[in-house]
């Protein structure tokens, strides 16, 4: 009667790693029970945890080394893997709310979330591929896009350019308060998407900074977004209250994998019961303000409660 908090299945955002191809399974070293799938294993994967309660998909493109180039032209090409099997996702579940991943990274053979010329990202231009990418995923009949690229002033470039399209109903989860981060690396690892050169330090935020995630805040609810988003999760909890408690407006905060791979790796070694720390950490985030959380438990987490 007096548990302030509970975490439901509904509250769940499950990231997918797309293969192309059929037939594909591959599990990500660094993050044990998490595979990468071709779109009929993914088809069956989506089934099971719709089947679990779980409702929101994050689905990321692994794209093979001869796709990439400098531009990501192949990430806002029609008929791509990545644009065929959000197609047939949705035909098939209609009542998956399925998320796309906006950002140059996967595509790109400099492994930069922008456009690289001369060793600097060019924030402006890199929103034009950034629009056309999502055009492209907004023809699939999705609903909603995750611009995880951090270049200033895209989500209002994006609402704009959805609008116009006549993609009104497509929503924005914005990466607002993304941090450049260690936490990243096991999902590298699982798109082969690992910078070439230098860090993410210029568009991605300094873990040092609070009151400045809430100028992004700022930026972004009026620029459009429908969702705010903190990354990664428990080490920015401070940062999720901050948001909560200054914008009326949905809050996600993202369990990122290195987050999943510390406590799979302690469970592994018997240093922890990963199944308490999975539950407490889901908890924790919730507290302290969020309202969806993207998390690599989120299956583990809904077959537990079932
Ligand atoms: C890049 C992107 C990253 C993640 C989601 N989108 C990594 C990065 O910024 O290098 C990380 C997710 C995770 O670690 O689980 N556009």
């Amino acid at each position: 009667m007096v548990q302030e908090t509970e975490v439901t299945s509904k509250d769940l955002i499950f990231p997918l790693f797309l293969l192309e191809g059929n037939g594909k399974k591959t599990e990500v070293a660094s993050m044990p029970g998490i595979y990468r799938l071709s779109l009929d294993l993914m088809l069956r994967e989506i089934e099971t945890c719709l089947g679990l309660g779980i409702r929101g998909f994050d689905v990321f493109p692994v794209v093979e080394d001869h796709h990439k180039d400098k531009m990501a032209t192949k990430s806002h090409q029609p008929d791509f893997f990545y644009m065929e099997a959000l197609r047939k996702i949705k035909a098939e579940f209609p009542e998956a709310w399925i998320i796309t991943d906006v950002a140059m990274d996967p595509y790109s053979s400099d492994g930069h979330d922008g456009i690289v010329k001369e060793g600097k990202i060019l924030n402006d231009e890199t929103l034009d591929v950034l629009g056309k990418m999502a055009l492209a995923q907004a023809a699939t009949g999705i609903d909603m896009i995750g611009p995880s690229d951090m270049m200033d002033g895209r989500v209002g470039y994006l609402r704009h350019v959805l609008d116009e399209a006549g993609f009104q109903q497509v929503g924005i989860m914005s990466y607002t308060a993304k941090y450049a981060s260690g936490f990243y690396g096991p999902f590298r690892d699982a798109l082969d998407s690992a910078p070439k050169f230098g860090d993410k330090k210029t568009y991605q935020m300094d873990p040092a900074n609070r009151t400045e995630a809430v100028l992004e805040g700022q930026l972004d609810f009026e620029e459009g977004a429908d969702v705010l988003m903190v990354k990664p999760a428990l080490a920015y909890l401070d940062i999720i209250s901050d948001l909560k408690q200054n914008f009326p407006l949905p809050i996600a905060a993202y369990n990122v994998s290195g987050e999943y791979a510390m406590v799979k790796a302690a469970h592994q070694m018997g240093w922890l019961d990963g199944t308490r720390i999975m539950e407490e950490s889901l908890l924790s985030i919730k507290r302290a303000g969020a309202d969806m959380i993207l998390t690599y438990f989120a299956r583990e987490w809904a077959e537990l409660k079932k």
